[in-house]
């Protein structure tokens, strides 16, 4: 069942090209630069009427709720704010009829995410669910879904089915900015020749499992890591770290690049493996100098760049590199060394890596 893989973990990490393939079937509608999204159930109308979206959910699911929210303000203009779920239902949060609340969840069975959408329809918005699980209580509950069809997924840290919220909210992004007239047919075809780019990057991508595996004895004794990341990247450092603590329970922090200086520097010293995400892109020359404080400061940089990156590699004690075919879809492509550095790590640490201690696949407690 675990098809020659020695842990579900590592059979969906590599699942994931073809998980993403279907998360794309029969969505895409290439010439209208639009796509389809049969359950979505809002129409142009309805989603001309919000004037705001608030995303919702826990974990690693709000993480790509991060990315969410840059996609959907970057390409449609629409504030967006994003909540974990048990922060969002113990406050007042402003709700009304025209928010569109977003709530992600793979199993659908999240108690936080479930109690934080009941809390918003109460409050009058529309809510939509991206879920894995079909006919989870949330998909069940919620006005309309966008099913991200990864398949079942059975280790415990979330990898197939995050790169699949990931894809599910560029095809959100793509509907919302076509339907409010934010998105040009032009831009709405590239961003869908992006997207169906992702599984052939994501196999290159994968070949870097030797490598990792290879380089991760070396990061062992290490008690503490830092993740760094910039933009649409600062949520792929903090997923990187959620996955390096769930499964080898590493310490490990992501945070955005340009903060490091307000206080996380301080922390920095041989001991302490720093990874960058440092594809090319908007923020790269930001991100190469945080790399360089970091080294300047005796920090040991995992660097993940782009193909071919000389100087990158050249400085760092690591560099993983990666194809970036244009930034527009570097978290996703960013995301599979992430999942494989923990992993390995965690592999030789000896955990149980798919069934990791104190935790359980769906949180069905509040
Ligand atoms: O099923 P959900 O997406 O609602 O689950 C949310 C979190 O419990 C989940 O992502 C958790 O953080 C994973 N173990 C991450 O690997």
């Amino acid at each position: 069942e675990k098809g020659g893989y020695k842990h579900f973990m590592l059979k969906e990490i590599f699942e994931q090209p073809r998980a993403v393939r279907d998360t794309l079937a029969g969505r895409l509608r290439e010439e209208e630069g639009d796509v389809y999204l049969e359950d979505l159930h809002l129409s142009d109308e309805q989603l001309q009427g919000i004037d705001r979206v608030t995303i919702i959910a826990c974990g690693t699911s709000w993480h790509a709720a991060l990315v969410g929210k840059f996609l959907i303000e970057e390409h449609c203009r629409v504030p967006v704010e994003v909540d974990i779920a048990s922060e969002f239902r113990y406050r007042n949060p402003v709700i009304d009829e025209k928010s569109l609340v977003m709530l992600i969840s793979q199993s659908g069975e999240t108690a936080d995410t479930l109690a934080a959408m009941r809390e918003a329809k109460r409050r009058g918005a529309k809510c939509v669910a991206i879920c894995n699980v079909v006919d989870s209580s949330i998909a069940r509950e919620a006005d309309g879904v966008v099913y991200t069809h990864a398949g079942p997924e059975i280790g415990v840290a979330s990898t197939k089915a995050f790169v699949t919220q990931l894809i599910a909210l560029y095809l959100f992004t793509i509907r919302l900015g076509r339907s409010r007239g934010m998105m040009t047919v032009d831009a709405g075809r590239a961003l869908i020749a992006a997207v169906v780019r992702v599984p052939a990057l994501m196999e290159e991508a994968l070949k870097l499992n030797e490598q990792v595996e290879k380089l991760a004895r070396n990061y062992l004794q290490a008690r503490d890591f830092l993740y760094l990341g910039r933009g649409m990247n600062y949520p792929i450092a903090l997923e990187g770290a959620l996955k390096l603590k769930e499964i080898s329970y590493i310490h490990a922090e992501g945070y955005p690049a340009g903060e490091m200086k307000h206080g996380p520097i301080a922390l920095i010293d041989e001991h302490m493996p720093v990874v960058v995400l440092v594809p090319q892109g908007a923020n790269y020359e930001k991100v190469f100098s945080n790399m360089e404080e970091v080294i300047a400061r005796g920090g040991r940089v995992i660097a993940v760049c782009s193909q071919g990156d000389s100087e990158v590699a050249s400085k760092a004690e690591v560099a993983l590199e990666i194809p970036t075919d244009g930034e527009e879809v570097a978290p996703i492509i960013l995301s599979i060394p992430m999942q494989l550095l923990a992993y390995h790590v965690a592999v030789l640490k000896g955990t149980d890596v798919d069934q990791p201690r104190n935790l359980a696949k769906s949180v069905t407690v509040e």
